[in-house]
């Protein structure tokens, strides 16, 4: 090999040693970050989140949850009437989706856990999302949830698990779907006389 041409090879080895470094860094990163996405899928579909977040729908075999709507919450086209007064040995009840929910609390609605930033959790940060599944309250900071959301045993999970919850929730497909504000329980009944 002449001087001349040595003098290119080494600087064009160097650069693809470069390449090929920074390559094989970015698809080992890609993978972290799809497996933390595949076992954020595992823990949501094995702590129910979809069974109060996906709303369910009349399928071949029975109730089934809708996947086109996969944990966008309570469907905002289904504007639910009163709920019945919660009384009696039947305290709670449920729309057929699953996503409306009636008791002594008053009516709330399953939320869209989707990233749409206007109507799901595309402006929360991944702390947000850990505030709120430990303390109960929005974001960690605001309202207290209501019933049904089952925050007091999620608060068990650890930071590395709801890291993953919040990576799958931010890797699904973005559904637009506004919640209805949630309704606070009607006044008694005046005792008869
Ligand atoms: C038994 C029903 C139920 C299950 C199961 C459930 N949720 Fe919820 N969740 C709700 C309801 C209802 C609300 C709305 C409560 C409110 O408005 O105060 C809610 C609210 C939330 C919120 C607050 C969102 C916001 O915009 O304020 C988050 C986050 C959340 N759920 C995540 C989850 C995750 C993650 C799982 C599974 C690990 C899960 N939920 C399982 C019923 C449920």
């Amino acid at each position: 090999m002449g001087r001349a041409s040595r003098k290119f090879v080494f600087p064009v080895l160097g650069l693809l040693c470069l390449v090929l470094f920074y390559s094989t860094r970015a698809t080992g990163e890609g993978s972290a970050n799809q497996s933390r996405i595949d076992h954020g899928r595992q823990l949501v579909l094995t702590h129910g989140c979809g069974d109060c977040h996906t709303p369910w729908k009349l399928g071949a075999n029975g109730p089934e949850p809708d996947s086109s709507r996969l944990l966008s919450g309570h469907p905002q086209e289904l504007v639910m009437p009163p709920a019945p007064p919660a009384q009696g040995p039947w305290l709670v009840n449920a729309s057929a989706t699953f996503t409306a929910w009636g008791g002594p609390w008053g009516v709330s609605f399953s939320k869209n856990l989707t990233s749409d930033k206007e109507t799901g959790l595309g402006n929360w940060t991944e702390e947000n999302f850990i505030q709120t599944m430990r303390t109960g309250r929005e974001m960690g900071k605001g309202r207290m949830l209501l019933p049904p959301m089952p925050w007091p045993s999620y608060q068990h999970l650890t930071d590395e698990e709801l890291k993953s919850m919040y990576a799958y929730l931010m890797s699904i497909p973005v559904i637009k779907n506004k919640i209805p504000d949630p309704v606070a329980p009607s006044a008694p009944e005046p005792a008869k006389k």
